[in-house]
């Protein structure tokens, strides 16, 4: 099983792919975002999208147009619901059926050096205690880590509240197999409460120089 594969549950399906220009195999309301967009972002706009097609093909949804939102979030077809993620020119995209699922968080984070500055932009002072007195590579795995599990975390709770959150409203917590992590909203907005986003669980993967996160939204 691939780190993205594993991240998700039952009747979901996920696709990969270097990013590479596809703007034949766009909808002209796709290519509508990116015109006059740098080459790069057109490549793994476009590749998300030729991914996520693929995988709603095994989901049994009809490929359509997939354009962003207000919010920047895509706009998925009828009955489905799904997740992008582009790190470094590797696209990666999960999908699946809705109802059950009512919305999925995909982030893919390159691991790398990482400074003080972004270790205080992502974590809250409890998380920074949590974590203690850790080595420097560890640590930059640990922050990076937790920027990843905050980002799959408001993907997954964008597109059903439509609100904003920062880093330090979200709390995140890993799991001592360091293959699941709890996010909860410190303080939560209305609209988060009433979709029932304030807590939940999401799973890490680890894949060579890349930490894969994701999260789900589901009926109960
Ligand atoms: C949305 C966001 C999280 C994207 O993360 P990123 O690591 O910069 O970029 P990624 O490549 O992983 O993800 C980009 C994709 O996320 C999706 N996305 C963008 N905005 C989104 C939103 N509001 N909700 C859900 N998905 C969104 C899109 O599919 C986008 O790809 P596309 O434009 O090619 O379709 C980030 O840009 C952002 O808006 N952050 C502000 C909020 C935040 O980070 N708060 C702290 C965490 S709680």
């Amino acid at each position: 099983m691939s780190a993205l594969s594993s991240l998700f549950g039952p009747g979901t399906e996920v696709a990969a792919a270097e990013a590479r220009l596809v703007d034949e195999q766009l909808y002209p309301e796709e290519l509508g975002p990116i015109r006059g967009a740098v080459r790069s972002r057109r490549a793994e706009f476009g590749m998300g999208r030729v991914c996520a097609r693929q995988a709603l093909g095994r989901v049994g949804i009809a490929g359509g147009p997939i354009i962003p939102r207000r919010g920047r979030d895509p706009l998925w077809p009828e009955g489905s619901t799904g997740s992008i993620s582009h790190a470094l020119g590797h696209c990666a995209v999960v999908v699946g059926r809705r109802p059950p699922l009512r919305s999925v968080g995909l982030d893919v984070e390159v691991l790398r050096p990482v400074g003080e500055e972004l270790a205080s932009v992502v974590l809250t002072e409890r998380e920074r205690a949590r974590i203690g007195a850790s080595d420097r590579l560890r640590l930059d795995q640990i922050v990076l880590t937790v920027f990843c599990a905050k980002e799959a975390f408001y993907k997954c709770q964008y597109p059903v509240t439509e609100t904003f959150l920062e880093f330090h409203d979200v709390e995140v917590k890993i799991f001592d197999d360091e293959r699941r992590f709890v996010a909860r909203v410190l303080a939560p907005p209305a609209r988060v409460a009433e979709a029932r986003a304030t807590e939940l669980t999401g799973r890490i993967a680890y894949d060579g120089d890349r930490v894969f996160c994701g999260v789900e939204l589901r009926d109960r």
